[in-house]
């Protein structure tokens, strides 16, 4: 059947049944089961809101100081969507561009995995939202929660099916709205600083070779760590779920234990890293590029001190952006390949941590 490879075996049997019996899908069939088809990045995207909100529009607002934030973060200005504006819509951006980059239409994909913890409600999630603002066909659409791990988790989900042969052409997009909801009081001005908005996104796609794709993806997580990090409030657990007291006591904004954040961070991130380089008997010196989650250029500093990977290689927009949580790899990833610090061949290497705990990394050939 010409044109076979360009579509996903799910589509190929569901289109003729009798496709089971050809060829074509037997020789497909044999090159996944020996592990044989790569999942590989073909196109990027990202999306950030254009309202500039510099450390110095901060200081009109709350408690705080450029040198401070610059001093302990690295950030000097992030982005921050206007009233009205949700994750889905950055995303959807975002996502547009990924497509157009991997020359394709929006009607080719097959299946959407999105990650946020900023939706644009309690549910649904916003993969659904991404779907029709896309105008695609009923295709399947997931949502992934783990907060600035969740591009590779998502990642790793996408890397799945594709070589299991379910899907050939996956959207995966982050997104986070997050300047909402921050407690720009003292009890939050930690936290307030850090974050910014933006959209970031990929296209996953089959590819039937061995000198490129993802190499491997590594998850963790420790549950122990939950209220490190987190939006305690609003729970289903409470009846009835939203309380004056809550709010009185700043209980539905986010909350973070700064330093012990920090030293898992710079823990956590180098440990993921080490683990996927061993896995792929691979150095150090092998790698061409680290995208470290954009958490604090700090962060960013320790862990690639930790690894020894020298500072040219490591990519870092904190000072524009701020932390965006799922969306800051995909951002980050998708300035690197238009400014041309990835190219063909270039051995990446992903890594985050956060609110969970979660962490994880991803090794990729380009
Ligand atoms: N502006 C000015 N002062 C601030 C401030 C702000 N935005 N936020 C906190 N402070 C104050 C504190 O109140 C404290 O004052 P005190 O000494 O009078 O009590 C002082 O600064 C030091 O606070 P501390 O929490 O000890 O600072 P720190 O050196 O640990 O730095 C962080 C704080 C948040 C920058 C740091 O802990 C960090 O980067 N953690 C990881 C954060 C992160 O990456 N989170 C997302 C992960 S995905």
């Amino acid at each position: 059947m010409p044109g076979a490879k360009n579509i996903s075996l799910q589509t190929y049997l569901f289109v003729n049944p009798k496709n089971f019996e050809s060829n074509i899908f037997k020789e497909e069939k044999i090159k996944y089961i020996l592990g044989e088809m790569k999942a590989i990045i073909t196109g990027t995207g990202s999306y950030l809101p254009p309202r500039v909100v510099t450390n110095f529009d901060l200081e009109k607002i709350m408690n705080t100081s450029d040198e401070w934030i610059r001093q302990r973060t690295g950030i000097v200005e992030r982005r921050y969507a206007d009233p009205g504006i949700g994750s889905s819509d950055l995303a959807t951006e975002a996502a547009k561009r990924a497509i157009e980059s991997a020359g394709l239409k929006p009607a080719d994909i097959e299946f959407i995995i999105a990650a946020t913890l900023s939706p644009d409600h309690y549910f649904p999630g916003i993969g659904v939202l991404v779907q029709a603002k896309l105008g695609l066909a009923p295709i399947g659409a997931l949502d992934i929660r783990n907060q600035c791990s969740g591009f590779i988790y998502g990642l790793s989900v996408a890397d799945q099916y594709i070589r299991a042969g379910t899907f050939r052409r996956i959207l995966l997009v982050a997104a986070e709205v997050q300047s909402s909801n921050l407690d720009y009081s003292d009890a939050g001005r930690d936290m307030a600083v850090l974050f910014g908005d933006g959209a970031g996104a990929v296209v996953v796609e089959a590819y039937d070779g061995q000198d490129r794709g993802i190499l491997s993806t590594h998850l963790f997580a420790d549950g122990r760590y939950v209220s490190d990090l987190w939006m305690e409030k609003p729970s289903p657990r409470d009846k009835p779920v939203f309380r004056e007291n809550f709010i009185r006591e700043g209980r539905y904004f986010p909350r973070m234990e700064g330093r012990s954040v920090f030293k898992n961070a710079c823990e956590k991130m180098p440990e993921a890293v080490r683990i996927a380089l061993a896995q792929n008997n691979l150095r150090v010196e092998d790698v061409d590029v680290l995208i470290p989650h954009q958490a604090n250029e700090r962060i960013t500093q320790m862990v690639a001190k930790s690894l020894n990977v020298p500072a040219e290689k490591v990519i870092s927009n904190i000072d524009r952006y701020g932390n965006t949580t799922a969306a800051s790899i995909p951002i980050a990833l998708d300035e690197a390949c238009r400014n041309g610090k990835i190219k063909s061949g270039s051995l990446i290497i992903l890594t985050a941590f956060g609110s969970g705990y979660t962490w994880a990394s991803a090794v990729i050939r380009w």
